[in-house]
């Protein structure tokens, strides 16, 4: 065949997707079924409410998603699918879902790692140029990967404790904000300044780790303490001091690990990658960075999607490292 189309599927988490990707950068379909609403009144993602409406999608997304392409499976290079990390019993759906069709069909299998594809999301929009370093931010992930080649990822950094977006989260139930509360902060941030000094963790010299769960703390005592004080809160106050500090420590360390890696482009990647000031304060600092290019992709597919599978099941289609037909889902699988 000509043209490699790979069907991708993704559902590490709570949300359902499938797509059809040519020639791994051009996206023919990208079907995305979100369990957000279900999730919601429980405050977070519930791992068996989420496994049982996977199955009840996945057969529904999948054929959409082969429609909106316009193509049948006979068209098909190859099946992609999420094998980790992420919940076991989301995982597993869309693992036995790609099994079955690459079985039934004859069609190569990739299995593909969740954060390869957030970072191979940009690919969708730009070709990469390496060195690159990819800081990925979601709601599972806090993540610098240096990147020196393709399907080569070192990971130099990453959260000790809380990811950003579930610092995020949690922070915004504090403030009695809705599930996912990620963009409701974002939101407020805007409206409010950041008058509370919030602490900062920086780590050991030299570090590109993270911590978010001093700072988390810091904001749940915040709160605490105003009430029995019976002081005045101003949410959007709160809300823009949590933000400054995340951004702060996030963005410093990019900037510190592009210039020490001397890299050619800067991706972001993850669900967190929507925040109004990080992609203000990033653009800003990288535009200091002489020689730096930054790529931020649209909303659309920095949260989880299979486009972004497809794009980085193709590289591993090219160098022919195909997964065998016992691929399993891995909850805790390394990049
Ligand atoms: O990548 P994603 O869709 O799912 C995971 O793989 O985790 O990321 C979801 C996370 C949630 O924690 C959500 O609150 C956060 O991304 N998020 C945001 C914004 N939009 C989504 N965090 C901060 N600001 C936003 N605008
Ligand atoms: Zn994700």
């Amino acid at each position: 065949k000509e043209e490699c189309l790979i069907l991708s599927i993704e559902t590490s988490c709570d949300e359902t997707s499938v797509a059809v990707i040519k020639n791994g950068n051009e996206i023919l379909s990208n079907v995305v079924s979100t369990q957000i609403e279900s999730h919601k009144r429980f405050g977070g993602v519930v791992p068996e409410v989420a496994s049982r409406l996977h199955v009840e999608q996945m057969t529904v997304v999948i054929e959409e998603a082969l429609q909106q392409a316009n193509v049948t499976y006979s068209d098909l290079s190859a099946v992609a699918v999420t094998e980790g990390p992420g919940l076991i019993g989301a995982l597993l759906i869309g693992v036995n879902a790609a099994k079955a069709i690459a079985f039934a069909h004859g069609l190569p299998l990739i299995g593909v790692h969740h954060i390869a594809g957030h970072i191979y999301a940009n690919q969708l929009v730009k070709p990469m140029e390496f060195p690159l370093l990819a800081l990925v931010v979601s709601g599972g992930h806090t993540e610098l990967v240096y990147m020196k080649e393709h399907g080569s990822f070192e990971v130099i950094g990453e959260t000790r404790d809380d990811a950003a977006g579930e610092a995020y989260d949690k922070v915004a139930r504090t403030l009695d904000l809705p599930y996912p509360g990620g963009p409701h902060i974002d939101r407020l941030a805007d409206e409010g300044e950041a008058s509370i000094r919030f602490p900062r963790a920086w780590l050991e010299e030299g570090s590109y780790d993270f911590s978010f769960s001093g700072l988390k703390s810091a904001v749940i005592n915040y709160m605490h303490n105003a009430t029995q004080r019976g002081e005045e809160v101003k949410p959007e106050n709160v809300a823009a001091s949590f933000q400054e500090s995340v951004i702060e420590v996030i963005v410093t360390k990019t900037i510190q690990a592009a210039k020490e890696y001397g890299v050619k482009q800067i991706l972001l990647a993850g669900g967190v990658a929507a925040n109004k000031g990080l992609r203000t304060t990033l653009t800003n600092k990288v535009e200091a960075l002489e020689g730096v290019e930054l790529i931020i992709p649209p909303l659309s597919l920095c949260t989880d999607n299979a486009a972004m599978i497809g794009a980085a099941a193709y590289i591993r289609y090219q160098q022919g490292k195909m997964s065998s037909l016992d691929l399993n889902g891995s909850p805790g699988l390394d990049l």
